[in-house]
């Protein structure tokens, strides 16, 4: 049977025998001593990706999340290794180095040759995960420059050199994918059809700088558990693109482009919960993921930052549960920051923009509705939405190092309210900041970044992407 990467290699080198030539090197350039090799293909020559959109209407082949044995309803808490504390960090060295310059201990780092692969289901539906982020990023850059006219940028504030930077962040999307694709072999997930909310460009900006957010913390959130040490490796040098991509739409958007001082990150069903709205259907024999889809979380009153003053938010000024992303055209011109005379409350497209009135503020109400489990969503909606928790109690709040609770008051049915709690990560560090997570759950169980997951049976509904800053 022909390996699938000789043909996907074969269509790429194809495509490329087609391509404009390669910028040739300056002459007085040093002579080239050796012969380049020729550049490993991309899995996706087509850049444009499929090029229909819209949401699914037929009937699902099969439903459900991927699944086997399942051994116990949760992860028991354990105390910690018994090893975690003995290290004597006095700044002396405690062992003999292995070689010169080279302190002892570390992980991959005796000389073993690195192998490059998913090692574990944990690292396949990990990376099978990001794969399906990368190629909804592929196709929504590019689908946003296909939709939104060359006047339409230009009146969002945007200049044909930020579109081109929004085509190059296209482009990396292709490298992105061609990697993962590789590291997890002949069963990778291939690129969907989507649908998307967005009809104008701001609202456009808004989703791209909340679709990175939940695709960069989605991968922090397992990176470190990763089996495959050499395949983290690679992923981090991807993900870290994808954050100055967030960086990017940030600015974009008109907001401060990086109001905390770490970067939060979320467990898989997170993401997958979020991303899996926006995914109509893919082609037959999709690999399928083994991630939770919990039901969606919307924010009535979410902090909507087309606004001058983002208290005078009202209900429902999304355009979508979820990532809540903002509605542009619901807001009054006479409200709307857009292009506004005070240079300190305008939120065009800027290196940086300070918000003279903060976006959200400790002690805010935030209004929440919330869908009952039983939803089919995703590819096909052939996912569907599920729970394991009790009754909503609390809402938690997970942004830079922190996990705190709020309580959830005034629940009628499926709509409540909190109050935005008033922590910091650090002094002068307030927790709560940027585009951050909120999840409903039942227990306010005490977790930290590297044991976040460990809340998931606990999540009533969620996450919702809230626009804090
Ligand atoms: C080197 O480390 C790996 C784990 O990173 C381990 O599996 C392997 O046994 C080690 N090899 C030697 C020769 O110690
Ligand atoms: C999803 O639906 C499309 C269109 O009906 C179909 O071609 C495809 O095989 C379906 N995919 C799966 C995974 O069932
Ligand atoms: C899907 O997989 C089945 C079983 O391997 C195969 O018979 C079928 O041709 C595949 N369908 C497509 C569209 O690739
Ligand atoms: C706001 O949206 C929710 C669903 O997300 C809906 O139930 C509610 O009626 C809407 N409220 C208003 C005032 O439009
Ligand atoms: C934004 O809100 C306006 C006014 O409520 C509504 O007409 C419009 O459909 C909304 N936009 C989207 C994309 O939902
Ligand atoms: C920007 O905001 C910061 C923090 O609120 C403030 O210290 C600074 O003076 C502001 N800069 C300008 C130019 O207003
Ligand atoms: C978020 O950070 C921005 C920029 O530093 C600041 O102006 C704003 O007050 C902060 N918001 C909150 C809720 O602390
Ligand atoms: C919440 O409920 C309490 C009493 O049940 C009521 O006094 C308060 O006004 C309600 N708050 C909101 C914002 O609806
Ligand atoms: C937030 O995280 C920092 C760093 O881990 C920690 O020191 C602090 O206690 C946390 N604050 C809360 C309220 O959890
Ligand atoms: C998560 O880790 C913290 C230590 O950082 C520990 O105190 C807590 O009990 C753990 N939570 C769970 C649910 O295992």
């Amino acid at each position: 049977m022909p390996s699938y990467f000789q043909a996907a290699g074969l269509l790429a080198l194809t495509a490329s025998a087609f391509a404009a030539p390669a910028p040739q090197a300056t002459t007085d350039a040093p002579a080239a001593t050796a012969t380049a090799a020729p550049a490993p293909p991309v899995v996706s020559s087509q850049v444009t990706g499929p090029t229909s959109h819209g949401p699914y209407s037929g009937q699902p082949t099969t439903t459900g999340a991927l699944s086997n044995t399942v051994l116990a309803a949760s992860i028991p808490a354990l105390p910690p290794n018994p090893t975690a504390t003995t290290y004597l960090a006095n700044g002396e060295l405690q062992d003999p180095q292995p070689a010169p310059y080279t302190p002892a201990g570390g992980l991959g780092t005796n000389g073993t040759e690195p192998v490059y692969n998913v090692k574990s289901d944990f690292d396949y539906q990990s990376f099978a995960l990001a794969l399906y982020q990368e190629w909804i990023e592929l196709d929504l850059f590019h689908h946003g420059l296909a939709t939104f006219s060359a006047e339409e940028f230009e009146a969002a504030g945007l200049t044909a050199e930020d579109r081109y930077l929004i085509q190059f962040m296209a482009d990396q999307e292709v490298g992105h994918s061609t990697l993962l694709t590789n590291i997890i072999g002949e069963s990778a997930p291939v690129q969907c059809t989507y649908n998307y909310p967005f009809t104008t460009v701001r609202e456009f900006l808004d989703f791209c700088q909340k679709l990175t957010r939940f695709g960069e913390s989605g991968v922090y959130g397992f990176l470190e558990h990763l089996d495959s040490r050499e395949s983290a490796t690679l992923l981090l040098q991807s993900i870290t693109t994808e954050a100055r991509q967030q960086l990017i739409f940030r600015q974009f958007d008109g907001i401060f482009p990086m109001p905390v001082w770490f970067e939060v990150g979320v467990p898989q069903s997170w993401a997958w919960t979020l991303l899996a709205p926006y995914i109509s259907e893919c082609p037959a024999n999709q690999t399928r993921l083994a991630w939770q889809n919990f039901p969606a979380l919307a924010i009535l009153n979410q902090p909507n930052p087309a606004r001058l003053d983002a208290r005078q938010t009202g209900i429902n000024e999304t355009i979508d549960t979820g990532m809540n992303t903002l509605n542009s055209t619901v807001v009054p011109p006479e409200e709307a920051c857009f292009d506004a005379d005070d240079e300190l409350a305008d939120c065009n497209p800027r290196i940086s923009q300070n918000r003279t009135i903060p976006l959200s503020y400790p002690g805010r109400q935030v209004y929440f509705s919330w869908e009952t489990p039983g939803r089919p969503v995703g590819p096909n909606n052939s996912y569907i939405t599920s729970t394991t928790a009790g009754a909503p109690k609390f809402v938690l709040w997970a942004s830079q190092l922190n996990v705190t609770y709020s309580p959830l008051t005034n629940v009628s049915g499926t709509t409540g309210m909190t109050v935005q709690p008033d922590v910091s990560t650090f002094e002068g560090d307030p927790a709560v900041n940027g585009t951050m997570f909120v999840v409903l759950t039942d227990l306010d169980l005490y977790v930290t970044p590297f044991n976040i997951s460990q809340v998931n049976p606990h999540v009533v509904a969620g996450p919702a992407l809230y626009q804090a800053g």
